[in-house]
């Protein structure tokens, strides 16, 4: 009777040290947890440079689909002459972009350095001057 129940503690002991140890390995195995209060933005996974940043921060008016703003309203201005997204432009200078994104038009907020820092400008300019063979990079 002694002996028996030292078995199934043993056993228990066992198992609680089991269970112990798989949190452990699943975390190695599986991504990274993430927060709830994160935002999860894209990776890069060999786009061009600044394609990361475009999605973080200008995807949501410029981008295709329904109902971006951005990309109605160039669709307005240009009426075809132009494409309306940004990203299918050929004319796009950096100075412009930059110019724009700093100072905002229309209903196309202004973006201070603490939002958008120069070096994720710059990432955003080289990528949509990237078809653009006469602007300077
Ligand atoms: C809140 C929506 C919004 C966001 C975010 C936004 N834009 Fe815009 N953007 C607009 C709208 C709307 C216009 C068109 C304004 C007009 O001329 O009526 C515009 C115009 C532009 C133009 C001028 C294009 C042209 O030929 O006239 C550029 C360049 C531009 N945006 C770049 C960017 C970049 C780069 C980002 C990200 C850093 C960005 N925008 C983020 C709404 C947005």
């Amino acid at each position: 009777m002694r002996h028996a129940l030292l078995s199934i503690a043993l056993v228990s002991a066992a198992a609680v040290a089991i269970a112990g140890a798989r949190p452990g390995a699943a975390q190695q195995e599986g991504p990274t947890p993430k927060s709830t209060w994160t935002t999860q933005t894209p990776k890069s996974q060999g786009e061009p440079r600044g394609y990361v940043q475009y999605q973080d921060y200008c995807a949501v008016c410029h981008g295709a689909g329904v109902g971006k703003p951005g990309t109605l309203a160039l669709q307005q201005k240009y009426k075809g002459a132009e494409p309306a997204l940004l990203e299918d432009r050929t004319d796009l200078t950096p100075q412009l972009i930059k110019t724009y994104v700093r100072n905002g038009i229309s209903v196309m907020p202004f973006f201070r350095k603490t939002e958008i820092s120069d070096a994720d400008l710059d990432a955003i300019a080289a990528y949509l001057t990237r078809n653009n063979k006469r602007a300077a990079k």
